[in-house]
């Protein structure tokens, strides 16, 4: 066998024995939250689409009016063709929506968070970043050739004994966290690592994903407490309950233009699909004119966990810790048995020893479909 060939089968084979080989499975979705899936009907606790907006009549309308409009792609990087009308148009919405000056998109939420960091953080920089942050964060963290220490999960003390011992040795630093952990649906403590940013000169990065649209009111977990926390740098993704696609920035305006200059994922990369752009307007415009309807699916999550007698949902996401690989996979298969899709996450997605089903609500569940569901979980999985 080709020494290549050779590689890649024993490193499959070894994934294999641990179970933790992955495989990619077709899966048709159907509307915002049933799915075709090995020729079976289930009804998907696994999708980040948390409003169901991938399928709204008015992102889909308008969605189509683009690509009848501007065809099926950009064209370019938008620093040379590629920078549409549109795009103007959601940054405008994205900095309003987060209380920012200004706004940039990038091409993912992955491609947003190794562009972003890399611009503000260099060989003699600090990154002070949770433990259970994204692993988009820490590759951004990684490219930036800076210092990199993990703080204990959402532990504000041990983040400060690290900037106490460290910071003075270097030129700048970032405190990084996810606003909403996308594996365990718990919150950050914003204003706390805020102040403890401004106590060190560190600045506040969060990344959004799992907020924008379903806490704080549908503008993310900066708005989600009593005050509004200004984190100085508001990353997030259009691709969970935008239920579209792509990536940004809300920032200061001269933040945002050192972004549109610097950042490589940007600059080096093909602006989105026009089609795309337009539907994350149209989501965010359902968004901003129905509250009640943003609310429903943490509104959903909390009804779960108070029947399964779980810690409270803070966000969408409600994880079921479970331990081993093997487990995970098994009590996946009973649920898909008995009809619902509950994906198994396991390391390196989540630490060793946590692998779990990641369940994720959304505004159309039906209320007896998660009674169901939550009758299984806690009868059959934590009992
Ligand atoms: C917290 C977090 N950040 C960033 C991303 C990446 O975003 P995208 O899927 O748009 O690349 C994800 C999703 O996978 C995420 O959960």
């Amino acid at each position: 066998m080709h020494s290549l060939d050779a590689f890649a089968q024993e490193k499959l084979d070894a994934l294999d024995g641990r179970h933790l080989r992955r495989s990619l499975t077709e899966t048709l979705r159907e509307d915002g939250i049933w799915v075709a899936r090995d020729g079976r009907r289930l009804l998907s606790f696994s999708c980040n689409d948390y409003l169901n907006l991938t399928q709204h009549p008015a992102v889909k309308a308008a969605a189509a009016e683009a690509l009848a409009k501007y065809g099926a792609g950009s064209g370019a990087s938008r620093l040379v063709t590629g920078n549409h009308p549109l795009y103007a148009a959601l940054e405008d919405r994205l900095a309003r929506i987060k209380h920012a000056e200004a706004a940039v998109v990038f091409g993912s939420g992955y491609l947003a968070n190794a562009g972003i960091i890399p611009v503000l953080i260099g060989t003699d920089g600090l990154i002070v970043i949770d433990e259970l942050a994204h692993a988009c964060l820490y590759a951004g963290a990684q490219l930036s050739r800076g210092k990199v220490l993990t703080f204990r999960h959402n532990d504000v003390a041990h983040a400060r004994e690290l900037l106490e011992t460290y910071r003075g040795a270097h030129d700048r630093a970032l405190i990084v966290t996810d606003g909403v952990f996308s594996m365990d649906g718990d919150l950050a403590p914003l204003d706390e690592l805020l102040a403890l940013g401004e106590a060190h000169d560190a600045w506040l990065m969060s990344d959004d994903a799992h907020g924008l649209g379903v806490v704080g009111g549908g503008r993310g977990s900066s708005f989600s407490g009593n005050t509004h926390v200004p984190v100085p740098l508001q990353m997030g993704t259009l691709s969970k309950a935008i239920g579209a696609y792509g990536g940004y920035l809300c920032a200061s305006a001269p933040v945002i233009e050192l972004m549109r200059n610097r950042a490589r994922t940007l600059v080096y990369s093909t602006g989105l699909p026009p089609a795309i752009v337009a539907g994350a307007i149209a989501a965010l415009d359902v968004i901003e004119r129905e509250p009640d309807y943003a609310a429903l699916p943490v509104k959903k999550a909390k009804a779960f966990t108070h029947v399964v007698g779980l810690p409270e949902a803070e966000s969408p996401i409600v994880p079921i810790l479970i331990g081993t690989e093997a487990d995970a996979l098994a009590a996946s298969e009973m649920l898909a048995k008995e009809g619902f899709l509950a994906a198994a996450i396991r390391p390196p997605t989540v630490p060793a020893g946590t692998a779990r089903l990641r369940l994720t609500f959304t505004a159309q569940h039906p209320d007896d479909e998660i009674a169901r569901l939550a009758g299984l979980v806690r009868e059959r999985i934590l009992s």
